[in-house]
């Protein structure tokens, strides 16, 4: 028997193909493991109204990690209409998969490291190493959202809030509304893993990403906890900021930050910045990790224009493979996948579109392969 069971997610569109660039590096580093392939995806959505199956979950419910592509996602309405017509009108609701995983398996964490590699000619500014802890479970992917607003919920919000309120005397089905929900738990099981990790890899900086001075309940919760949190740990330095002021000072002066940790929205926001300044979604790695499952994927989306052509970059699930070793405690592994990376990087020989040049994702990963 393997040593491990590895659940295979490729998903939609590009997803499969940066997939099997992650498994040419996984076989060349021959980890012991067993791959299980997964549905989940678009398709199933379509023809099985469930884009993330039972037997999917029960698949998660029974591996050491797994290894996701992408999922083409859709709004609300727009996916309802691709239902195949027995599953039309039975008041059934997309949400991302994606979204849905986090939850289910409670990945509170999702970890989104933002370096510069050597002579990518991406880098916004040589030398950047940023990482991004986003909290993954609550805020306003909470999922409880309302529209049409019931009667009821109408009611209490106007007898609470102010004469002056927007949503008074709107009709119900005229406006919407999407909960912010974060609880104490919440807050301090990421701020802590982000002060854990400054420890373990002795960085100086934890930097609180919130807008407590006007979402005052919520991230003033987020923010109080951090200075609370921030006591066990004397020697990492805490500082905050609100998310609109951070967009500038990050690209200001990257090298005034170090970690970051926010909510999960500005989380989202805030880690798309960070991959971009380190060279695109291309080179956008992540993972989804909570105490028993934890979930590796590139950021980037399914790509639908790019789809079947092996074009994309796959060093964001390169990466993301990466930290599933890391994270499966095979650590001498994910560095010789890190110095592989690095060294292509730096060679510039082999180049997606990207980057400039004219190399297929899986020529790209042939030649990362070559180096390990
Ligand atoms: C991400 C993505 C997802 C998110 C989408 C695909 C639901 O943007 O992982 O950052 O919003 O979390
Ligand atoms: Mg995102």
């Amino acid at each position: 028997m393997a040593k491990y069971k590895i659940a295979w997610l490729p998903g939609d569109g590009v997803g499969v193909e940066v997939l099997e660039a992650a498994r040419i590096i996984l076989d060349k580093i021959n980890l012991d493991a067993e791959y299980i392939h997964g549905d989940i995806g678009w398709n199933y959505w379509c023809t099985e109204g469930d884009a993330l199956p039972e037997r999917t979950i029960n698949l998660l419910n029974n591996v050491d990690a797994a290894l996701f592509g992408a999922i083409t996602s859709k709004p609300v309405k727009a996916a309802a209409a691709e239902l195949i017509p027995e599953l039309q009108n039975k008041g059934l609701t997309y949400r991302s998969p994606i979204v849905r995983m986090r939850q289910l398996f409670d990945l509170y964490i999702c970890l989104r490291p933002c370096k510069a590699y050597k002579g990518n000619p991406l880098n916004y500014k040589e030398g950047i190493d940023i990482v991004v802890f986003r909290e993954n479970t609550e805020d306003l992917y909470s999922g409880v959202e309302f529209n049409p607003v019931p009667e009821k919920l109408a009611k209490t919000l106007s007898d609470l809030s102010k004469p002056f309120s927007s949503f008074k005397d709107v009709p119900l089905n005229d406006y919407a509304i999407s909960c912010k929900i974060n609880t104490k738990k919440g807050s301090e099981r990421i701020i802590r893993a982000a002060f854990d990790f400054a420890k373990k890899f002795n960085r100086k900086k934890v930097t609180v990403v919130h807008k407590a001075n006007v979402v005052r309940a919520t991230d003033g919760l987020f923010l109080e906890t951090a200075k609370e949190v921030a006591k066990d740990f004397p020697d990492i330095h805490l500082d905050d900021a609100n998310i609109d002021a951070m967009t500038m000072w990050l690209l200001k002066n990257p090298f005034n930050y170090d970690v970051l940790v926010a909510p999960n929205l500005y989380g989202d926001i805030i880690s798309d910045l960070c991959a971009q300044m380190v060279g695109g979604l291309g080179f956008g790695c992540s993972g989804n990790i909570g105490e028993k499952l934890a979930v590796f994927e590139p950021t980037h989306g399914s790509a639908p224009k790019y789809s079947g052509m092996y074009k994309v970059n796959p060093i964001a699930t390169i990466l993301s493979t990466k930290m599933m070793l890391d994270w499966l405690g095979e650590n001498e592994k994910a560095v010789i996948i890190e110095n592989a990376v690095a060294k292509v990087i730096a060679e510039g020989k082999v180049r997606t579109y990207d980057m400039g040049g004219n190399s297929s994702t899986i020529e790209m990963a042939e030649e990362i392969a070559s180096k390990i």
